[in-house]
């Protein structure tokens, strides 16, 4: 069994999903987003350390206005909403990407939320708002630049200027609605992550299939580019020790 300590979700399909019910796509969002407190509190009640959720990418601001305002919109209730949810379950409030170019009230909700629950020790839970894993990566670059312009840039000089300083290692990706893509999250943390797609639209995914997916990755055996300790036998040994295994 692995230890699953960070997830990151794509929480895809609310779109179609609406439109297969033959409504408008924001009344996904409007599922979608009822979907946000369940999973991050399953998240906190089984110990997870952080889950990173995408809510907002830097691409999708090409999305009709109406459907941009509808998102953010959700966004405020839910940072009103969820407070006292987030607050009861003891989890830590975050938001990677530049939130600060949102609306004044958004931003004061979001600011608000994060020194609530500073002192929180349960789970890291980060929305990814306004975000983009290489915008990510050329903010880290140069943030390590200003500080540092005479020296050569090393792996953890980027792992040290990323949006979130904690915890930043992938070890699950998952991604709702069928479709199998990055879409410029996460890209430098997801580089030894275990990948989960699921053809359940967002606003359909239950905290049920949350946990069936934790346990089954958790199964999955990671390398880490390494060997594992079956490669390093030969096959004499092998089959002596299954021997052993099936008759002990
Ligand atoms: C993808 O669905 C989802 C998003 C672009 C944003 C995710 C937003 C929410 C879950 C709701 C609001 C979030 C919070 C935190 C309150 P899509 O529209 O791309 O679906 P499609 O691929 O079917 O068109």
């Amino acid at each position: 069994m692995n230890t699953l300590k960070h997830v990151a979700i794509i929480m895809d399909g609310n779109g179609r999903w609406a439109k297969r019910r033959f409504r408008p796509r924001v009344w996904g969002h409007v599922r979608g987003a009822n979907r946000v407190s369940e999973i991050a509190t399953t998240a906190a009640k089984l110990n997870l350390e952080s889950l990173t959720l995408y809510a907002f990418s830097t691409e999708n601001w090409s999305r009709p206005t109406e459907e941009v305002k509808s998102l953010f919109k959700l966004l405020k209730k839910f940072l009103i909403k969820e407070k006292k949810t987030i607050l009861k379950n003891n989890i830590r409030f975050d938001v990677i990407g530049n939130y600060k170019v949102l609306e004044t009230h958004i931003v004061e909700l979001i600011d608000d939320l994060k020194e609530s629950t500073a002192n929180n020790t349960g789970l890291n839970l980060m929305l990814a708002i306004n975000y983009g894993g290489r915008a990510e990566v050329v903010d880290a670059v140069n943030r390590f630049l200003k500080n540092n312009p005479l020296r050569e840039l090393t792996e953890s000089d980027i792992t040290d200027n990323l949006y979130n300083p904690i915890n930043q290692n992938i070890d699950l990706l998952i991604r709702t609605s069928g479709d199998q893509r990055v879409s410029n999250f996460l890209l430098w943390q997801i580089s030894y992550s275990e990948f989960y797609f699921t053809d359940t639209m967002w606003p359909e995914f239950t905290a049920k299939e949350f946990k069936a997916i934790l346990e089954k990755v958790a199964t999955r055996e990671r390398r880490f580019g390494g060997l594992t300790e079956d490669s390093q036998l030969n096959p004499k040994q092998v089959l002596s020790r299954d021997k052993q295994k099936t008759f002990s």
